[in-house]
């Protein structure tokens, strides 16, 4: 029984009554929706939609984004009912301790593991790509790869990478960064927001004149599509497969741009500081994600209106930067735009990697307070007040990925991860309507149980999307999880024993 232990609801409103005192309410809605769209927009739509459209969907991502979307908001209205009934500086993690007990609540904490880490891993990715288009392609591309990346070019040069720099640099900075403890002020994240928007905007609406209606036909990447090779022969794209080509393409194109909609669950991290959490939550998730559903769909459109999608296979081509390659290959007399846009883009994606990284030490602290992984994980620096070993702790494995492994290999277990837990988080609200139906719900998911199963449908629809070797890493992770759940955490858990106990946000600066 013990594996289904739970904390209380209780104990953890009374912690969150308690840290209230710690915290200012003062963040109305259309704060959380900037604060949502400012974790969102990021390596999703400035990389990934080409990936997808270059890998399986085509012209049709702009269909992939509506599958992703509609998963989300799903997923997103059963985030909006733990957020507003359970308002703690909380995640996932924390919502299926009380619900669904610590097994569960473990397994999701390993997988948001993969959402946060490995999530600042692709952006650091994406974020070396648009760096080494800003300098003109001069970084060596030994230098700015992974070791599992190699292509033979055009003059018959083989490249190979060794390991990404860039990426390890901009982490490292970000890192000193939240172990100082600056917080990135609601005035620095309007900025961005503003930046990011309208840089979108911008492609948006000076790409619209520059779409070919040929790039748009077909509109499905057709059956029996050949392969792309490089100048050696290797295949580096292969169309072959149920979820590479056609409505199937669509499908594993929306587990591809799912990562774009990644972060609006961030909202539900500010519920501390709602003025009116009860109607501001909802709107946040919710009004964040239809902002970035509409620009998302405007901006696929555009993007392979005016590239031709297979350009974005390409290493010599739109590949890498796509969104700059796309501006400064087809949208002439626009470079300056190319440059502006490569530009927001660096500053946007650190915002969207400094939130991931805050977003996973605090589960490291949230898990290691409750005793399921080593107190260092909690440890508070003495003068900053940040949980800085678990920042180094952090570093260390987001890093190697970063430096290591391919983006599109982290991306896609960064969606695993996600959609995993958006799977169980729908579950979930479902479980607790069954067994505590009298609790107070200031926001409740429509047709429950509806919502929450389509949610859990769509989402593990988009799992099954992802390639079989991503699948296969991913559940490799979950079950050396499980070992280090039995072999570890279970034990040490302090749920329970007296005195437990349960960690405030007012602990962190
Ligand atoms: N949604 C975030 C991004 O696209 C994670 O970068």
């Amino acid at each position: 029984m013990s594996l289904f232990r739970k904390k209380s609801l209780d104990a953890i409103l009374t912690q969150a009554a308690d840290s209230e005192k710690g915290l200012k309410r003062t963040l109305g809605a259309g704060n959380l929706v900037a604060l949502g769209i400012g974790a969102i927009i990021g390596a999703g739509l400035f990389v990934r939609t080409a990936a997808a459209a270059g890998q399986a969907a085509g012209p049709a991502v702009t269909l992939s984004f509506v599958v992703a979307a509609i998963g989300c908001a799903f997923a997103g209205l059963c985030y909006a009912e733990f957020a507003s009934m359970i308002p703690i500086a909380g995640s996932a993690y924390a919502y299926s301790y009380v619900t669904m007990g610590e097994l569960i609540a473990w397994i999701i904490g390993w997988a948001l593991i993969m959402e946060y880490a490995l999530g600042a891993a692709t952006v650091s990715i994406a974020w070396s790509e648009y760096l080494n288009k800003l300098f003109g392609g001069s970084i060596p591309y030994e230098w700015c790869h992974s070791p599992f990346e190699s292509f033979t070019d055009s003059a018959g040069v083989h490249h190979s990478g060794i390991m990404n720099a860039p990426a390890l640099v901009i982490l490292l900075a970000l890192t000193l960064l939240l172990i100082k403890g600056t917080q990135e002020s609601a005035l620095v994240n309007a900025i961005i927001v503003f930046i990011k928007v309208a840089i979108v905007l911008m492609f948006i609406a000076i790409g619209w004149q520059f779409i070919k209606p040929e790039n748009h036909t077909p509109f499905l990447i057709p059956e029996g599509t050949p392969p792309v090779t490089d100048q050696a022969g290797k295949v580096i794209a292969d169309y072959s497969g149920w979820n590479k080509h056609g409505w199937g393409g669509v499908l594993g194109g929306a587990a591809i741009v799912f990562f774009a909609f990644i972060g609006f669950d961030a909202v539900s991290t500010a519920a501390q500081e709602a003025k009116n959490p009860k109607r501001d939550m909802p709107i946040g998730i919710l009004g964040s994600l239809i902002v970035c559903t509409i620009l998302y769909i405007l901006f696929g459109y555009v993007l392979t209106g005016v590239a031709d999608w297979k350009d974005f296979v390409d290493p010599e081509k739109g590949r890498e930067a796509s969104v700059a390659y796309a501006i400064s290959t087809y949208m002439t007399g626009y470079k300056w735009l190319a440059d502006a846009v490569t530009v927001a883009i660096l500053a946007g994606f650190s915002s969207v990697i400094l939130v991931m990284l805050m977003g996973q030490s605090r589960i490291f602290y949230t898990m290691s307070n409750d005793g399921l992984i080593p107190k260092a994980f909690g440890a508070i620096h003495p003068k900053f007040k940040t949980p800085y070993k678990a920042n180094w702790i952090l570093f260390v494995f987001v890093g190697a990925f970063a430096a290591f492994v391919p983006g599109h290999v982290a991306g896609d277990l960064t969606s695993f991860g996600t959609l995993f837990a958006f799977v169980l988080v729908s579950i979930g609200v479902w479980i607790l309507r069954v067994k505590s139906p009298n609790l107070e719900r200031p926001f409740k998911t429509p047709l429950v149980p509806v919502v929450c199963s389509l949610g859990a449908i769509i989402c593990t629809a988009m799992i099954v999307g992802l390639d079989k070797q991503t699948l296969t890493v991913a559940f490799a992770w979950m079950a050396i999880g499980l070992v280090v759940y039995f072999a570890y955490s279970r034990k040490r858990s302090k749920l329970g024993s007296p005195g437990e106990i349960l960690p405030k946000a007012s602990d962190f600066n």
